[in-house]
């Protein structure tokens, strides 16, 4: 079988990775792929990028199938056009992508389908955003509308923060459009699923770190490190998501008559009740139409069962005869980014001390390059060791042992990757 996946991250190099370990794999090329992906003659980078030009590739190279990393070709219609081209790719529609390429349009949808989330308000213009801010307590979530790359939404603690973000989204992005949206105290996990447009599949839950710095502190970023599985997401935890966000969302777009197909993603914030109870309350917090990065690793890590054969069912609507299997043990997959990221990251800088891949660790390579004999860094977000354990314990060490010997210039990590899980831990033994 050939395969094509399109993007360049880290999540793309985990998907690759696990489907080259399928025997059924004979080829697969990534656009444009990094230099973490075409480490064996059974995978190619291409460079093509264009979809136009990605239609032609698959036909000449006969293609059987297709998968989509990133959000971007996705709310660009990939889909729709690969189709139209009678050529088989798993991801959303450009319509249905609008869950996460429009944050108004995910908000509206989920009030149409009674699905729990933040309230909100919508403005058009700045001035009209700023007007609001002045009678509402503080803190506040400011985002702006449309793909931001996960820099696209400000928690704010002042009033003068809350004005700074709306100015600074309305000087930067396309969009004028602002929602602010009521704060959400809790701990958020991500739930992630691949749908065949009726059927449902859920991958392993993980737990994301958004914030730059130690201590959920900094700004926030595209995922500074993840690991699975995420301890917060308890058996009926898990079954109300399921219950009442997933199904009534699959559900619900294929009413609206636009059916979800591909990985839909939950962030998910999960807080006590105001009352006390034991219960937790569960809201969304954004719909995603992709399999997060730096999610995508750790989950890739555990995954056991043939990757292609799961992404035939998707593609033939027959996801309710798939079955995945798990590794029990824990992944925790930790973020290495350049120097300024996310704002401003300095590229161009060899990096050293890489390790062969074992069983227990793999590093992921987000934005890498080859030059020359040299793998240099090429943007923001650089490597994801990423590592097997019997606990979050032993599987963080290692992580952090591999980091020691990695190096380049201004390399920035976090160091307390899977602390929320090794606090419950503690409380439960
Ligand atoms: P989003 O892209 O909407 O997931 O937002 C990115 C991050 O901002 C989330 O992962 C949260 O950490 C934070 N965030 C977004 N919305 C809220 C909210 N309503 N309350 C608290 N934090 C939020
Ligand atoms: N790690 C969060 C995301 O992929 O959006």
């Amino acid at each position: 079988m050939k395969l094509l996946v399109i993007g360049s991250g880290g999540r793309e190099h985990a998907l690759v990775w696990r489907l080259s370990l399928s025997p059924r794999v004979k080829k697969i090329y990534v656009s444009p792929g990094n230099a973490g992906t075409a480490n064996n003659d059974r995978i190619e980078n291409i460079s093509e990028t264009d979809i136009n030009d990605l239609i032609n590739f698959a036909k000449i190279h006969n293609i059987n199938m297709t998968i989509v990393g990133p959000e971007a070709p996705l709310a660009a219609g990939i889909v729709d056009n690969f189709r139209e081209a009678g050529l088989k790719i798993f991801g959303p529609t450009k319509a249905a992508a609008q869950l996460e390429s429009s944050k108004i349009f995910a908000k509206n949808f989920m009030i149409k389908h009674k699905i729990p989330t933040a309230k909100y308000a919508c403005f058009e213009n700045a001035v009209e955003a700023h007007n609001y801010i002045d009678n509402e307590e503080m803190p506040i979530v400011i985002k702006v509308d449309g793909l931001a790359s996960g820099k696209g939404v400000v928690v704010a603690k002042s009033k003068e923060e809350a004005h700074d973000a709306i100015n600074k989204f309305t000087n930067n992005f396309y969009s004028q459009n602002i929602l602010i949206e009521e704060y959400l105290e809790g701990e958020e996990a991500s739930f992630i699923v691949m749908s065949d447009g009726t059927n449902v599949l859920a991958l392993a839950t993980s737990q994301d770190h958004k914030r730059l710095l130690d201590e959920d502190l900094g700004p926030n970023t595209g995922g500074m490190g993840a690991y699975s599985p995420a301890s917060i997401i308890t058996p009926d935890i898990y079954n109300r998501i399921m219950r009442d966000v997933i199904l009534p969302t699959i559900n619900g777009m294929s009413k609206d008559g636009i059916p979800f197909t591909g990985f839909l993603y939950a962030g998910v914030m999960i807080s006590n009740k105001l009352n006390n109870s034991a219960e937790k309350d569960i809201k969304i917090l954004e719909f995603n139409c992709r399999i997060g990065d730096p999610e995508a690793q750790p989950i890739m890590m555990r995954m056991k069962t043939d990757l292609v054969d799961i992404f035939e069912h998707a593609i033939n609507n027959s996801l309710d005869k798939a079955e995945i299997m798990w590794d029990r043990r824990t992944a925790v997959g930790v973020v290495i980014a350049s120097k300024g990221y996310p704002d401003n990251p300095e590229l161009g800088f060899p990096i050293t001390g890489l390790p062969k891949d074992t069983d227990e660790c793999v590093v992921f390579h987000s934005a890498t390059k080859k030059l020359n004999n040299e793998i240099i860094t090429s943007g923001g977000r650089v490597l994801c060791v990423t590592t097997l354990g019997d606990s979050i314990r032993i599987a963080r060490e290692k992580a952090y042992d591999i980091i020691s010997n990695i190096h380049f210039d201004g390399m920035q990590y976090r160091k307390d990757i899977g602390w929320r899980a090794m606090k419950s831990n503690k409380k439960n033994n």
